[in-house]
């Protein structure tokens, strides 16, 4: 975990913005490994934003407490898996009401087919789910987010792919008719790592939504629990430790997790286990996510136990993200004509 101490990033570094959503009470390895542990990585050499979604969130019908609570304990997961508040700037979507005013405008540059065939809606409507409009403009509002801040990189997992390139096309489609305004990003990817499966199906994402709690190993989740999903984490019928998405799905999924937590390269975990069987990596998989999140969920809990001073680590990147966001929308304004409101 990044020291709380560390001085504010200067303003001249390059900016990098990434969010989630308050969907679930807790976040997964997947947002932990796909995401997080870059975002925490990059915040010492970007200006970074890292923001709860708590707007796309109303695109799933939510109780309001529990969307309260939910988006509280993102930003204490966010602050306790390495984001340093005070180098990074850590907030709430909704604090900065710019975000729905350029998503409108977004809206209004997205033609009505290019919003249909975004996966994420298709697949959604697809499985019979009652979408709403929210759900349909909700890549708009994506694009508003990381667009508002010209952010330089967004570093994502592999699923928010579709999301950033229609985000470049927006920025471009903008620039093209209204003259050069928003920053064209790219999306920070990290191969291998972006997509961390369900350990029940390997061959599907852990999700919070779609995955049975089985397959999904929580950053909430006690030891014992964690130990016992992962012993039962499905493999396949052969016994060799080795790395090979298309055959051996489940043990590479086991692997990359290691990887990534233990910082041991895949073939250095192949050699080390070559000759031992699944119940051994299993094993040692489980120790290296006990690790990482234990100290992890020591630190949520003192978080959360201190919602007035969360409140207010809110507040303060709330401020800084307001002081980008309110120039950026005024840049926006004026380059698409709107009438500024004078006396
Ligand atoms: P969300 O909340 O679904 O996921 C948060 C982050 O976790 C990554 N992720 C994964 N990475 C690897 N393996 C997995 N199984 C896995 N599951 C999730 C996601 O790729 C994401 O990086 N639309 C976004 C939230 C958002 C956003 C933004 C992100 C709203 N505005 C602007 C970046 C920039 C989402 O629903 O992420």
């Amino acid at each position: 975990m990044a020291p709380m101490s560390t001085p504010p990033a200067p303003a001249a570094l390059p900016r990098i913005l990434s969010g989630m959503q308050p969907t679930s009470d807790s976040l997964h390895l997947g947002n932990y490994i796909g995401a997080l542990v870059n975002w925490v990585g990059l915040q010492q050499d970007f200006d970074a934003y890292y923001f709860v979604a708590d707007l796309h969130a109303l695109t799933v019908p939510t109780d309001p407490e529990v969307l309260r609570r939910r988006t509280r304990v993102t930003a204490a997961q966010f602050i306790a898996g390495g984001v340093d508040p005070k180098r990074s700037a850590v907030f709430c979507q909704s604090h900065i009401t710019e975000h729905a005013e350029l998503g409108w405008v977004m809206n209004c540059l997205t033609g009505f087919g290019e919003a249909s065939r975004m996966t994420q809606f298709k697949d959604k409507t697809a499985k019979g789910q009652n979408a709403n409009v929210g759900l349909f403009a909700y890549p708009m509002l994506m694009a508003a987010d990381i667009l508002m801040y010209d952010a330089a990189y967004v570093p994502v997992g592999e699923d928010q792919r579709q999301h950033l390139e229609i985000t470049r096309d927006l920025a471009e489609r903008f620039n093209a008719r209204f003259g050069e305004t928003l920053v064209v990003p790219d999306a920070y990817i990290v191969k291998g790592s972006a997509k961390i499966m369900e350990l029940t199906d390997p061959t599907s994402k852990m999700s919070a939504t779609n995955s049975p709690d089985k397959g999904l190993l929580l950053l909430s989740d006690e030891p014992a629990r964690l130990r016992k999903k992962i012993m039962s984490a499905v493999t396949d019928t052969e016994s060799e430790v080795r790395y090979d998405v298309e055959t051996k799905a489940g043990v590479s999924n086991l692997l990359v997790i290691h990887s990534v937590l233990s910082g041991q390269r895949i073939e250095e975990l192949e050699r080390e286990f070559a000759g031992k069987g699944y119940g051994d990596l299993k094993k040692a998989v489980a120790e290296v996510v006990v690790d990482a999140v234990e100290p992890f969920r020591e630190r949520m809990a003192e978080l959360l136990d201190d919602p007035a001073e969360l409140d207010r680590i809110l507040a303060d990147g709330a401020d800084r993200a307001r002081e980008v966001a309110v120039a950026t929308m005024a840049r926006v304004r004026d380059r698409v004509g709107l009438l500024p409101s004078v006396r």
